[in-house]
């Protein structure tokens, strides 16, 4: 099953909205990450028609894909952004995003980023720990700031995936321990450089499953009456992102079955009913759009084990190296070799084992094939490097018939640009 936006044209092509992968390959080589406005669009449309007439803020994840040409048309759309550095603040601004619907998440914001933030009119930082707050309370007093902060609670749920991308448990590094927030509020609602406006969670990314959810959304909404009851009137909860998408044979809830166990929550409370709710999604909005297209250079066939190795490797995506993922991956175009049908190894040129995109894929494949990974919209190219001296790969937004090239691929030189001969001397 394709995503939508993706289809088979004439020869069983792969199309995106209806233009050739083939056509993007031949205009902007391999590999390339290829997305479908459309599909961003869509999804984002999804999430809003689930709120309804319901006070939200829909704030993108920036890191799921950080592509200025990305966070512009989600600027359109009127997404607030989530960010974790000063870069992805940068990026928003490069991309005519209003630093006023950003919220800056992570745990070791840096002096200078919050200065930066600050100055910025940042509209919220989701503070992480104790120490933290105590420095933008400096930083603020010393700037004659008020800093709008929101804490960001471990709600201790189990999101049930992968262990590296689970956030909202008591082991991991995120948040401060739910039971340990109220006493920390109370100290931020007395500082005057701090303006303390929301709560804050997130749990987790590629949640296939509403329940853990609903179960945050209980334990933040508890916490908001509580604050209430000590006179801190909150203006919006902040229930983060996480909702998964499809890479194989997954089954995610919709969008607005998780919009729904949200709003069942927190709209069957009074308390609730009257806030914002502002959500931080991420790889929802952008994952499915996109496909990394990539052709295929030798096969390598083998009794015990047969090797299809292609021009993108774990440098272009990480995904399967780094969470042994799965993903899909599928032909988009025939070439001129001799065609055989194996169980094939997907593989990249790099040196290592653990340089696979996908393993034991059952198709039929030639040398000078494309074909696409699907899914790869978010944390593909985000998460790329330069491994093995590669450029990275061009970007490409499809828009109706057009394509549009976001980000052309690097050229070789600019790799080594900042570095410099030392004087060795001798
Ligand atoms: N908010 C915060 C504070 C986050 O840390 C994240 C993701 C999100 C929102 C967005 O989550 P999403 O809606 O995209 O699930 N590289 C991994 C995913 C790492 C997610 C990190 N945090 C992967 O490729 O699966």
């Amino acid at each position: 099953m394709l995503p939508d936006q993706f289809s088979r044209g004439d020869n069983d092509d792969l199309m995106i909205e209806g233009v050739s992968v083939a056509e993007v390959a031949e205009r902007f080589g391999t590999p390339t990450y290829v997305y479908s406005r459309a599909a961003i669009e869509s999804a984002f449309g999804a999430l809003t028609e689930a709120f309804g007439d319901r006070a939200h803020r829909i704030c993108y994840a920036v890191k799921a894909n950080s592509n200025i040409g990305i966070l512009g048309l989600l600027a359109r759309l009127g997404a607030g952004f989530d960010i974790v550095s000063i870069g992805e603040l940068e990026r928003v601004r490069a991309a005519g995003g209003d630093p006023a619907v950003v919220v800056f998440s992570g745990v070791g914001k840096s002096a200078d980023e919050i200065r930066r933030a600050l100055d910025a009119g940042i509209g919220c930082l989701n503070v992480e720990s104790e120490a933290e707050l105590d420095r933008i309370a400096a930083i603020a007093t010393e700037m004659s700031r008020t800093a709008p902060i929101s804490l960001r609670v471990n709600p201790d749920v189990d999101a049930r995936t992968h262990p590296y991308i689970s956030t909202g448990l008591k082991d991991n590094k995120f948040g401060i321990a739910i039971d340990e927030a109220l006493s920390l509020y109370e100290r931020a609602h007395a500082h005057p450089a701090l303006e303390v406006i929301g709560i804050d969670c997130h749990i987790g990314s590629q949640l296939t499953d509403v329940s853990p959810f609903a179960a945050a959304a209980e334990r933040v909404m508890k916490l908001a009456h509580q604050l209430a009851e000590r006179g801190i009137r909150l203006k919006h909860l902040d229930l983060g992102g996480g909702l998964g998408i499809r890479y194989t044979d997954e089954q995610p809830p919709a969008a607005a079955d998780w919009i729904e166990a949200i709003r069942s929550v927190v709209d069957a409370d009074p308390l609730g009913r009257d806030l914002p709710i502002w959500i931080e999604p991420g790889r929802f909005l952008v994952g499915p759009a996109g496909a990394l297209v990539t052709r295929v250079e030798y096969l390598k066939p083998g009794s015990h084990k047969s090797f299809a190795i292609v021009d993108a490797a774990m440098n272009d995506l990480m995904r399967p190296a780094l969470y042994g993922s799965d993903m899909a991956i599928v032909p988009a175009a025939k070439g001129t070799g001799t065609r055989s049908q194996d169980t094939w190894e997907i593989v990249g040129p790099i040196c290592e084992t653990g340089d696979f995109l996908g393993h034991e894929r059952s198709l039929e494949l030639g040398e000078g094939d494309l074909l696409a990974v699907l899914a790869a919209g978010a944390y593909g190219f985000s998460m790329a490097s330069n491994y093995n001296t590669r450029p990275r790969a061009a970007e490409v937004l499809v828009d109706g018939g057009a394509c549009h090239e976001i980000r052309r691929r690097e050229p070789l030189d600019s790799l080594w640009a900042l570095e410099r001969l030392p004087p060795l001397g001798r």
